[in-house]
Parts: C-alpha cells; sequence; structure tokens
C-alpha cells in the first residue's frame, strides 16, 4: 500500500494556509493596508486625503499608472474613459436574453465575460498598449453596463451615456434618467458617490483581487479576468455584506431589539453574525467606515431625511458594539459596509444594486492588479498545493463485487 503521509515527507515542504492568512502571494506597489493601525495607502496616498481631495477617475489614474495625474494628463485621462463609455450595441441584446428577475450581478459578470467577445483588438495581454485600452474600455463601459443591468432589471428603456458629465454623475444620469422626465444630477449626490466609487477602488489582495489575479496567472483576457472577479464578490462574506448590512438593519428595525441581536451574534451555536462587522485584516476601526459614515450623514442631510431609522439603529449598535466585551476582545469593529447601504438607499438604489456599485468601483483596483502582474518577472501561474487527506492507494473493486 502506498502511504501518502511518506511522500508527503519525500516530496518536500509547504505550508498549510487555509484562507491565506499569512500567506504573500504576490508583491505589489499599488495599495498599502496597517490592518492593526486602521491605515489605508494608495500608491502612498491616505485614503481619507484621496477622498477629499481627488476625484475617482483621479484615484484610477493613479492605481493604474503609479502617480497622480498632471492637470493635462487628467484632462486626457478623462476624455479617453468617456469616450469609451459607449458598448457595442449587440451587447445591449445580451442583456434582454435574461430573466427580468435575475439579480444584477448576474447579470453584470455575464455582460463582462461577453466584452472579451467584443473588444478582440485589446485582448493580446503582451502588448502594454492592448493592456492599457483594456484598462480604459474596462474603467469606462462598467458604469454603462452597471446601468444597463439596472435599468433591465426595473423595467426601463436603456438610458445611453453622457459625455458632457463626470464619472458618477453619468452613472446616476443612465440609471436615474426616463425618456418621460429630464434628471437633473445633484452635484452633492454625485459627489458623494464619486466618493463612495474612491473608497471600494482597490483593498490589495482580497478574495476578488486574488480570484483576477489568479485567473490572470494563466493567461486568459483581462474580461475573462474582471468576470470572474464579479463572481468572487457577489459572495455574502465580501461585496455582498453591503447589502446583507441593509437587510439586517431592517430587521432589527428599532433601537430597543438591538441587545437581542447583539446576544445573537455572540452566541456560538447560532450562526448568525453582525453584517457589516469585522474583516480580515482590519482589526481596527476600517478607516473607510469613518468616510463612509460622514457620506452617509452628507447624503441624508442634502436629500432631507431626518430620523431615519436606520440610521438610527446602526449608529446605536455601533456605540453598544464599541463598548461591548465580545467585539472589543476580537477586535470587530464596523466596515466599509455598514453605512454604504443606508447610503446607497438614501441615493435611490434597491439592495439589488448595491455590490453592483462595488464591482463597479474595485473594477480598477482588479485591472492595476492584472496589470501589474501581468508585468511581473517573477509572475507564474498560480497553483496553490493542498494537504491531501483522502485515502491512501488501493486496488479498484468491480462494481459485482462492491
Ligand atoms: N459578528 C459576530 N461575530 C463575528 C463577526 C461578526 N460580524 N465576525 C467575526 N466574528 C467572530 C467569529 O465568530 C469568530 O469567533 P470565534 O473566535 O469565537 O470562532 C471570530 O470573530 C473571528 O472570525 P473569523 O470568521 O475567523 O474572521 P475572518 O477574518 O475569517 O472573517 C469576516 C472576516 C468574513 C469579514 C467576518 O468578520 C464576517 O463574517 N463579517 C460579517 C460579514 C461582513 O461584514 N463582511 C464584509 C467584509 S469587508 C468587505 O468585503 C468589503
Amino acid at each position: 500500500v502506498l502511504d501518502i503521509a511518506s511522500l508527503y515527507k519525500e516530496s518536500g515542504m509547504f505550508t498549510y494556509d487555509p484562507g491565506f492568512t499569512s500567506t504573500a502571494s504576490c508583491k505589489s506597489k499599488i495599495t498599502y493596508i496597517d490592518g492593526d493601525a486602521g491605515i489605508l495607502l494608495h500608491r502612498g496616498y491616505p485614503i481619507d486625503e484621496l477622498a477629499d481631495n481627488a476625484d475617482f477617475l483621479e484615484v484610477c489614474y493613479l492605481l493604474l499608472f503609479g502617480e497622480l495625474p498632471t492637470a493635462t494628463q487628467k484632462e486626457d485621462f478623462d476624455f479617453r474613459v468617456t469616450h469609451h463609455t459607449m458598448i457595442h450595441e449587440q451587447l445591449t441584446r445580451l442583456f434582454t436574453g435574461f430573466r427580468r428577475d435575475a439579480h444584477p450581478m448576474a447579470i453584470i459578470c455575464g455582460a463582462v465575460g461577453a466584452m472579451s467577445a467584443f473588444y478582440h483588438d485589446s485582448i493580446d495581454i503582451t502588448d502594454p498598449h492592448k493592456r492599457e485600452i483594456a484598462s480604459v474600455r474596462m474603467i469606462a463601459k462598467i458604469p454603462t453596463i452597471a446601468a444597463m443591468a439596472y435599468k433591465y432589471h426595473v423595467g426601463e428603456p436603456f438610458v445611453y451615456p453622457r459625455n458632457d458629465l463626470g464619472y458618477a454623475a453619468n452613472f446616476l444620469h443612465m440609471c436615474f434618467a426616463t425618456p418621460c422626465e429630464e434628471y437633473k444630477v445633484n452635484p452633492i449626490l454625485s459627489r458623494a458617490l464619486d466618493r463612495i466609487f474612491i473608497l471600494h477602488a482597490d483593498h490589495e489582495q482580497n478574495a476578488s483581487t486574488s480570484t483576477v489575479r489568479l485567473a490572470g496567472s494563466s493567461g486568459a483576457n483581462p474580461f475573462a479576468c474582471i468576470a470572474a472577479g464579479i463572481a468572487c464578490l457577489w459572495g455574502p462574506a465580501h461585496g455582498g455584506a453591503n447589502e446583507a448590512a441593509l437587510n439586517m438593519l431592517e430587521e432589527i428595525g428599532s433601537v430597543d431589539r438591538i441587545p437581542e441581536y447583539i446576544a445573537r451574534a455572540k452566541d456560538r451555536d447560532d450562526p448568525f453574525r453582525l453584517m457589516g462587522f469585522g474583516h480580515r485584516v482590519y482589526k481596527n476601526y476600517d478607516p473607510r467606515a469613518k468616510i463612509m459614515q460622514k457620506t452617509c450623514h452628507e447624503v441624508l442631510g442634502e436629500l432631507g431625511i431626518k430620523d431615519d431609522p436606520l440610521l438610527d439603529v446602526a449608529m446605536e449598535l455601533e456605540k453598544i458594539a464599541l463598548t461591548d466585551e465580545y467585539f472589543i476582545e476580537k477586535k470587530l469593529y464596523p466596515n466599509i459596509d455598514f453605512y454604504s447601504g443606508i447610503t446607497l438607499k438614501a441615493l435611490g438604489f434597491p439592495t439589488s444594486m448595491f455590490t453592483v456599485l462595488f464591482a463597479l468601483a474595485r473594477t480598477v483596483g482588479w485591472i492595476a492588479q492584472w496589470n501589474e502582474m501581468i508585468e511581473d518577472p517573477e509572475q507564474r501561474i498560480g497553483r496553490p498545493r493542498q494537504l491531501y487527506t483522502g485515502a491512501d492507494k488501493r486496488d479498484f473493486v468491480p462494481v459485482s463485487e462492491r
């Protein structure tokens, strides 16, 4: 009998690290996180400075090219992105093949994957110029695809992009304009959405980004890799958490029911978790959560929403959790998803669109990381090992003798 354990001994050493909690899969110059100190830097710039002073396309440029753009570079980049926002007309027909009640994440996953069937001229990954075109196309077209998924989902006609609007304003226009009435974009709300996009732009080697890198490591085309990232992001432990956090706040409903939910979160026999709390890397306040909380207040203030019961529940829950021993001991702080659901809901998006908005914003991070991986001379196909725990070698038994 072949003994698998002795085979492992002979084949050398490897680490067993489920969930890759202490394994670096790559070198990267894009994003730095200090989870204990609650620090997030993109190319060295703190997230709060970027959120306060830059616009989303400036951050896209920074993530992609490594430096903040000069005024001319910014103008040129904005122009390029703006003039790639249309999608191939045949691609719009793909949407109408889906059921109306399909989740918009399912639709964008399919539509982005299908981009490889429309933009063949930019899928040669060995050509840096073509990779740049694919990156610009991806950043430019994802809002159009996301807005079309939304329009299809709610049964309204598609609204085409407007090149005179900024990135977030154009997205609001494509989502909320109708042929029946003029939609005037509120600059405060579009700035808030732009900031939400900045907060989600990149977050080093999270599950979806690692998925994009792993898919790309085989030489797969960029659109297929981003579709893989979208599929991974959809999970409730990752991008789906903002939807889950809002559902939880709605389920709690009122401040007096919070203790019941806190007790459930602490009960090891109850699978319930406080959605929007905890993070694999942050063992301190997620710096993005603070900015998101501020943005949430700005949006509700601008819309004249006073005394939002969900906000009351969220703020009280946060207060209790931050002083509760269980949460302190386990270092569970609110993450970015805790306040994003309330904000996106106030902006007019249904919960089913929350993860889509996350995917839209994260696309730049995915494509920047994908580019970095392709350019890395040490890059090899990703091929994790496993710790085999199955049967030892045994002889086949014919079915008549089993
Ligand atoms: N509520 C209650 N208890 C929690 C929570 C929570 N939200 N999160 C973690 N814990 C507890 C776990 O039960 C575990 O307890 P134990 O030590 O007694 O077993 C301990 O804290 C550690 O939890 P892990 O699941 O091992 O931590 P991990 O780093 O693997 O998970 C995760 C991180 C997935 C984010 C987790 O905190 C969670 O499920 N949070 C809720 C979902 C969420 O908000 N996800 C968004 C993540 S951010 C993003 O994707 C943008």
